[in-house]
């Protein structure tokens, strides 16, 4: 029974598994369906994503499979005042210990691509759940949104000057040393001249997860309130049980 193993069900795990089942079930409009009985008696839904079928481009697949993905969610910034720019990004990762480094894929599109390559510095700021307004004002680009980032929260500088968000959970303030070609991304590596922490290490981290700002709390505890203030799994539950 992969399918069982892959939602990894347990007795005590049926929300988080009736949550994934909701929006399996959402998704089955567009794909094709696994069903399984087991000895749970519940009944499991697994979509396989086809791209193609049901007119879905490959990118859409993509993107749709992508949403599975729970990640940290970062202000990428740099440029100094007057000047500033920055981004939401998930698209971060770490690169190596040994010269403290990281990479950051940015849209060649987005407004702060050509100031980042043409400025050679960065800081990536790590977001707790206290920021979710400040990543979707970094991550739209309707202009209200634009022109208000940087009033949102208090920005300092640190070394390479970059902006730097001093109640981030932490921030890497790098100088650019390599861009890779990323499509319709570049890679920016950056090596990490300065680290720090601001906040208490065990704040809550913003997550990106299923399109959805959450936090971690939101995630590992089941009976938490979801943004729309339903316990997490209830709004989402379809699966008939044994019950
Ligand atoms: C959760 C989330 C994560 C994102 N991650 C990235 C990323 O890693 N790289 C990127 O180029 N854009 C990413 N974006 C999109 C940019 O944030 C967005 O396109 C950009 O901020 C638009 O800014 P602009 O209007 O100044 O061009 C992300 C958006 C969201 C909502």
């Amino acid at each position: 029974m992969d399918s069982i193993a892959a939602i990894g069900i347990s007795r005590s795990g049926t929300v988080d598994a009736t949550a994934r089942i909701g929006r399996a079930l959402a998704e089955t409009i567009f794909s094709g369906m696994i069903f399984a009985n087991d000895k749970l008696g519940s009944q499991l839904v697994r979509t396989v994503i086809q791209p193609g079928e049901n007119r879905m481009s490959e990118a859409e697949a993509f993107v749709r499979a992508m949403a599975a993905f729970a990640s940290g969610v970062t202000i990428v910034t740099t440029g100094r005042a007057g000047h500033r720019r920055g981004l939401t990004a998930t698209a971060v990762c770490s690169l190596s210990a040994d010269q403290p480094s990281l990479l950051v894929c940015v849209n060649r599109k987005a407004s702060a691509h050509d100031v980042l390559v043409n400025e050679r510095y960065f800081a990536v700021n790590v977001l707790t759940k206290a920021h979710r307004e400040i990543a979707v004002m970094f991550s739209s680009s309707a202009p209200e949104c634009r022109v208000g980032r940087f009033a949102k929260g208090e920005w300092g500088i640190l070394e390479t000057g970059a902006p730097a968000l001093l109640s981030a959970a932490a921030v890497f303030d790098c100088e650019l040393d390599r861009i890779i070609d990323g499509f319709s991304h570049s890679i920016l590596i950056g090596l990490v001249r300065s680290t720090r922490l601001f906040s208490n290490p065990d704040d809550d981290a913003l997550i990106w997860h299923g399109r959805r700002f959450r936090s971690v709390t939101d995630l590992v505890d089941p009976m938490h309130r979801s943004a729309d203030g339903l316990p997490l799994g209830t709004a989402q539950t379809f699966a008939k049980s044994s019950g």
